[in-house]
C-alpha cells in the first residue's frame, strides 16, 4: 500500500497507509487527522483542505484546475506548492508522498 506523510499545523509528521482510488484529502482524513476540516467534502468550494505540497512531487500531480486555482487564491497563506488535497488522487506513482497541512485562513 502507498504511503502518504502528514505534518500537521504543530509540525508532527504522521504516515498514513493511502488507499489508490481516493482523494489525498479522503487519506488524510480516513488517517484520523481532523484539523483539516475537508468541510464540502471535495466538491471544491470550501479550501479547508489546503496543503503544501513536497516539490519533489510537483510533476506526478494533475495540473490545477481553475476552480482549485480560484480557491486557493482566496487563502491569504497560498504558497507555490500549495494545492487543494481533494484534488490530488493518490495513487501507487504517489507513494511516499509529504503533505503539510497549510494553516487555516
Ligand atoms: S474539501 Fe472542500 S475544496 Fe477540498
Amino acid at each position: 500500500m502507498p504511503d502518504l506523510h502528514v505534518t500537521n499545523r504543530e509540525g508532527d509528521t504522521k504516515t498514513l497507509p493511502g488507499r489508490p482510488g481516493t482523494s489525498t484529502m479522503e487519506v488524510i482524513r480516513e488517517g484520523g487527522i481532523d484539523e483539516l476540516i475537508a468541510l464540502c467534502g471535495g466538491e471544491i468550494s470550501c479550501a479547508t483542505c489546503h496543503v503544501y505540497v513536497d516539490p519533489v512531487f510537483a510533476d506526478r500531480l494533475p495540473p490545477v484546475s481553475e476552480d482549485e486555482d480560484a480557491l486557493l487564491d482566496s487563502s491569504e497563506y497560498r504558497e507555490p506548492t500549495s494545492r487543494l488535497s481533494c484534488q490530488i488522487p493518490f495513487s501507487e506513482e504517489l507513494d511516499g508522498l509529504r503533505v503539510t497541512i497549510a494553516p487555516e485562513d
